[in-house]
This record gives C-alpha cells, structure tokens and sequence, in this order.
C-alpha cells in the first residue's frame, strides 16, 4: 500500500513514517510538509532518499495539491497540525486553519477518491479530567484551549464525513508523547534542553498537573495498527498508563542528567491549565491488541539520552532561522542561550 503521510516530517509523523518503511517491505510512503518550524527536514535524515519514499513540501490546506497526492495513495495519515497549547493561545487564528481547514481539505480529497484517513487527534480534546475518572472514547468533547479545540473540530469534521458520505475515518487520540526529535518548546524537550545549558526550568504554577507520557514509537504502532485494523468511523484512545505529575516529570529528569533541583522556576500559569488527562484505553487493547512496549522510566530515559547525543539537532533550532529564540522571549520573558550541551555562552 502506498500512504500519504501528512506532517511527516514533524515529531510522532516522521516516528511513524521510519516504522512503516522498516516494518512493511511492500509499503511506500508519500510525506507532504509544510516544514512550517516544527517539521524539519532533518527529522527524516536516513530515510529521506529510501527508493520507497517521496518528500514533497506543501500544505494540507492546498486542496489541489492534496487532491493529486491522495488520488494516487491507497490512504492518507494527517499528522498534519499546530501542537502547541501555548502557542494557540498567542494566535489561535493559525490553528483553526492547520487542525481545522486542512483536515476538512484532506477529509473531501478522501471522500473524492474513496480512500481511508487516519487522523491523529489528542486526549486533549476531552477537557480536564477529574482525579478517579478516565476518559473513554464515548465520551463528550469539552474541549478548554484554542488548540484542544481546534483538534477537537477536526474531530468533529471526521465525524460529519463519516456520517454524510460514509467516508471511511478513523481517528487516533493520543496522551502526552516523548521520544527522539520533538521540537524543544514542548515540556520535556524545553526542560532537557534547557538543563544541559543550565538554564532554568519555567515549571507552570504548582507543577501538579497530570499528564499521561507515552513513547513516540509506541505511539506510531498504535497509529498503524489502528490504520489497518481500526474500524470504520471509531475513535481510539492510545494511552499509556504513566500519569505522573509534572513536577515528578521534572525531578526525575534532572536526576538523571545529574542536574540540580534549583534549575527549577516556578512561573505564573498558563490561563485555564488543564488539571489533568488520563485515557482509558482498554478498547485498541481489546479490539486491536495494542499496548506501549515501555514503561515511564525507559521512555524518559531514551528520550533524554536522544537529546543529549544529538545537541547539534536542537542546537540549530535554539540558534535558528524559525524564531524560536522569540517565541521563548514572548513566552517566558527569559533571554534564550542558544550554546548546545558542550557549549558556554548566552546570546
Ligand atoms: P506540554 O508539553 O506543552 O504538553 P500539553 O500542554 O499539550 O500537555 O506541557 C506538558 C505539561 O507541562 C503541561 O501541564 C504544561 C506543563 N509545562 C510547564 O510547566 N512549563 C512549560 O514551559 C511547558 C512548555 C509546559
């Protein structure tokens, strides 16, 4: 089968993209990227040039552009999208046209040439979860960010092809996801990146929030299996079972780059911080056999352990063409150093 992979070059797409062309001989994979910031064509280093693979940069929200790729692959998987909650709330605009717009032009490509979509979505969708409750996949949207809500309307178009024109969707809701090559203004990759520079760490309000943490690998099996496997029109949570409290996050990580606790600053929050997220996923367990191959320590370990042998990957963006540096200024109010793990000096 031939697949187009939306967002490909970005962090879970380009984890998903190595796994198809490792784990399926017969497979190819078309990847379509904006290399916006956070895709990169980095991220596909090694496999860029693989016979079975094409690179073409470009927007989802180009419907002709889309219309020609999806006609000639067998299916379409939309990694596609603005990720960060951060972000959506200095310019929610952009996410509505990324998570919203460019998942109903891939959707009527789809419905046009009868082909099968997966779209990854987020356990954000779902709101703040209650200590003791664990969303299941029934249950209703609340989402609180623009960006939890713009996944969410994404959903919701998902969910109106499906019902008006049958096409065939299936949707993925993944928690938290770490792992090699996510771009360091996510919490674990900030927080390891600004340890190995001696940099403070900016830990939100109390730093008890809950948030469930799943490997990027383990995450992009869950996304292929649910692509061959999954059942028309469902939804499926893609849980891990690590719920940890951020501020446990940040203790452990610091202890294993042997950094100081002291690094750690608490800042104000971020307006209407969800408390917690945690999935139930008990049905991709039943229905399709899926669970996460590491556990919480393992997944934070090889994720720090990428960051710390590939400092030139994240020292680019930290000193980089896309902005970063003025984004960490609008966001934290702190200068960025830019110096990678062996280096000194501040900007
Ligand atoms: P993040 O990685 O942005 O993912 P999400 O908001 O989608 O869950 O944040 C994970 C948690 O870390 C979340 O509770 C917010 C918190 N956080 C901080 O405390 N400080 C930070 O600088 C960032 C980016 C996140």
């Amino acid at each position: 089968m031939r697949i187009l992979v939306t967002g490909g070059a970005g962090f879970i797409g380009s984890s998903y993209v190595r796994r198809v062309l490792a784990h399926h001989p017969a497979d190819e994979v078309v990847t379509l990227d904006l290399l916006s910031y956070a895709g990169r064509l980095s991220n596909l280093e090694g496999i860029r040039d693989d016979p079975r693979h094409r690179f073409v940069r470009g927007d989802i929200a180009d419907a002709d552009l889309v219309d020609g790729l999806v006609a000639e692959c067998d299916a379409v998987v939309n990694f596609a999208a603005e990720t960060h909650v951060d972000r959506s709330l200095l310019d929610p605009a952009a996410f509505v046209r990324a998570n919203v717009t460019g998942v109903m032009t891939l959707l009527e490509a789809v419905r046009r040439h009868a082909k099968r979509m997966l779209q990854v979505s987020t356990d954000e969708v779902y709101g703040d979860v209650e200590p003791g409750r664990f969303s299941v996949e029934p249950d209703p949207l609340l989402p609180r960010s623009p960006y939890a809500a713009a996944k969410a309307g994404g959903e919701l178009m998902c969910r109106a092809y499906v019902v008006s024109y049958g096409t065939d969707v299936v949707i993925t809701r993944g928690c938290n996801t770490i792992g090699p090559r996510q771009y360091p203004e996510k919490m674990v990759p900030l927080f390891v990146t600004n340890a190995l520079t001696d940099q403070p760490l900016p830990v939100y309000g109390d730093g008890m929030q809950v948030r469930d943490w799943l490997h990027a690998e383990d995450h992009a099996a869950a996304v292929d299996l649910v692509l061959r496997q999954g059942r028309a029109g469902e939804s499926y949570n893609v849980g891990a079972g690590n719920e940890r409290p951020n501020l446990d996050v940040v203790r452990a990580l610091l202890a294993h780059l042997g950094k100081p606790e002291s690094l750690v600053v608490h800042v104000p929050d971020r307006p209407g911080h969800d408390r917690r997220y945690a999935l139930d996923w008990g049905k991709i367990r039943r229905e399709l056999g899926w669970r996460p191959t590491r556990d919480f320590e393992r997944t934070l370990a090889d994720t720090i352990d990428w960051y710390v042998t590939n400092s030139e990957w994240w020292g680019a963006i930290r000193r980089g063409t896309d902005d970063f540096a003025t984004y960490y200024e609008r966001q934290y109010g702190w200068r960025l150093a830019v110096a990678g793990a062996s280096g000194t000096g501040a900007r």
